[in-house]
C-alpha cells in the first residue's frame, strides 16, 4: 500500500528525510527507528572539506525557518570513510546529495560515491547560500541538462536533479533536467529571504540572505511540484514545508511520487516515523494507495475540447 517507486529506485513508503535537515540520519538514530522510513537524503557533500558561512546562519521565522549554512561539510573523502558505514547500519535506502562548482566536480564526486555502492545521486543544483552564484546551476536550463547528463554518463544508479523555485517559471530547468537524463526531479529547494534586526538596522544572518524553508513554503513547493508534474514524465520528490501525513498526501495528489520532511524533523526529530504510522492509517480509511494517489490531481484535469477543424486561436 505504501510502496512507491523513483525511476528503478523501488522504496517501501514515500517518506524520506531532506538534504541538509538531517544531517546523514545517523545523528538522529536514537529518535525512532529509521530502518522504517522510505529513505535518508544526507546532506551536501562537496569535493573538499566547507566551512560553510559565519554564524549567525540560521533563524526561525512564522512557520519557517530561514539558513544560510553555505554547504558546510568535511568533504567527499571523510563522507566515504566515517559517513557513509554509519548511514548503512540504519536499514533505509541511501539517497546521496551532491553539490560541485565545476562540472567536473559533480562528475566526480558521482563516479565515488558509484563506486561507492549508494542507492541513488541527488543532484544539489539549487543551493541558494554560496557567493555569486556558485552552485546555482539550477537557474540556467543549459547547465542543467549538461550537469545532469555528465553525471548521468558516470552513474550506476538513479539521478535525481535537485532544483531551486528562486526562477521566474520552473518548467524549462525540468524539462532540461529531463532532457539530460534526470531519473527524477527533487522540486523545491529553499525560497531566498532575509530577516532584519531593526535595533542593529541590519539583516539577521551574516549572509544577509537565506533559504526559507517550513511550513510557509509550502503552498509554494505544491504549485510547484503540480507544474513540474504536468510538464515531464520523470518521477518528482516533493519538499518544501511537509511535515503530516496529510501533507505527504497532497504533495502525492499534485505530482509527487515521494516527499521529502526537513524542517518539521527540527521540531520533531522522529517525525518520519509517524508520518509512515499516519500515511498507512489514513490510506487505509479511504480504501485508497500511495500508487494511486500520486498523481492523481493530473489524471483528474480537464482536458482540452478536441479541435474539430477549428483554427487554434493565437493569442492578439
Ligand atoms: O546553505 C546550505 O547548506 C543549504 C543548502 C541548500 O539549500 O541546498
Amino acid at each position: 500500500m505504501l510502496e512507491t517507486k523513483l525511476g528503478s529506485l523501488r522504496l517501501a513508503n514515500p517518506v524520506l528525510s531532506a538534504s541538509g535537515t538531517y544531517g546523514s540520519g545517523w545523528e538522529g538514530r536514537t529518535f525512532s527507528d529509521l530502518s522504517r522510513v522510505g529513505g535518508l537524503v544526507s546532506k551536501t557533500v562537496t569535493l573538499r572539506p566547507r566551512h560553510g558561512n559565519p554564524p549567525p546562519r540560521i533563524w526561525e521565522t512564522a512557520s519557517g525557518m530561514l539558513n544560510s549554512i553555505g554547504l558546510e561539510n568535511k568533504g567527499v573523502e571523510w563522507f566515504l570513510a566515517d559517513t557513509l558505514p554509519k548511514m548503512r547500519t540504519l536499514g533505509p535506502k541511501l539517497i546521496i546529495n551532491i553539490g560541485g562548482e565545476t562540472l567536473a566536480e559533480f562528475v566526480q564526486l558521482a563516479e565515488l560515491f558509484c563506486s561507492a555502492g549508494i542507492d541513488a545521486l541527488e543532484v544539489n543544483l539549487s543551493c541558494p547560500n554560496v557567493q555569486e552564484g556558485k552552485l546555482l546551476f539550477s537557474t540556467d536550463p543549459r547547465m542543467t541538462e549538461r550537469t545532469v547528463a555528465a553525471v548521468k554518463r558516470v552513474a550506476n544508479v538513479p539521478v535525481f536533479a535537485k532544483l531551486s523555485p528562486n526562477v521566474t517559471d520552473i518548467t524549462p530547468i525540468a524539462r532540461a533536467a529531463e532532457q539530460g537524463g534526470a531519473d527524477g526531479i527533487t522540486a523545491i529547494n529553499t525560497l531566498i529571504g532575509m530577516a532584519v534586526d531593526w535595533r542593529k538596522q541590519k539583516p539577521v544572518l551574516s549572509r544577509g540572505i537565506g533559504g526559507l524553508s517550513g511550513p510557509a513554503i509550502k503552498p509554494v513547493a505544491l504549485r510547484m511540484v503540480h507544474e513540474v508534474a504536468k510538464c515531464v514524465r520523470i518521477p518528482i520528490i516533493g519538499v518544501g514545508g511537509a511535515r503530516t501525513a496529510e501533507d505527504v498526501l497532497e504533495f502525492l495528489c499534485a505530482g509527487a511520487s515521494a516527499v521529502e520532511i526537513g524542517t518539521a524533523s527540527f521540531v520533531d526529530p522522529a517525525v518520519f516515523v509517524g508520518i509512515v504510522d499516519d500515511l498507512e492509517r489514513l490510506l487505509t480509511e479511504v480504501g485508497s494507495s500511495v500508487g494511486a494517489m500520486s498523481r492523481s490531481m493530473l489524471r483528474n484535469l480537464p482536458q482540452p475540447p478536441p479541435m474539430h477543424g477549428r483554427q487554434a486561436e493565437l493569442p492578439r
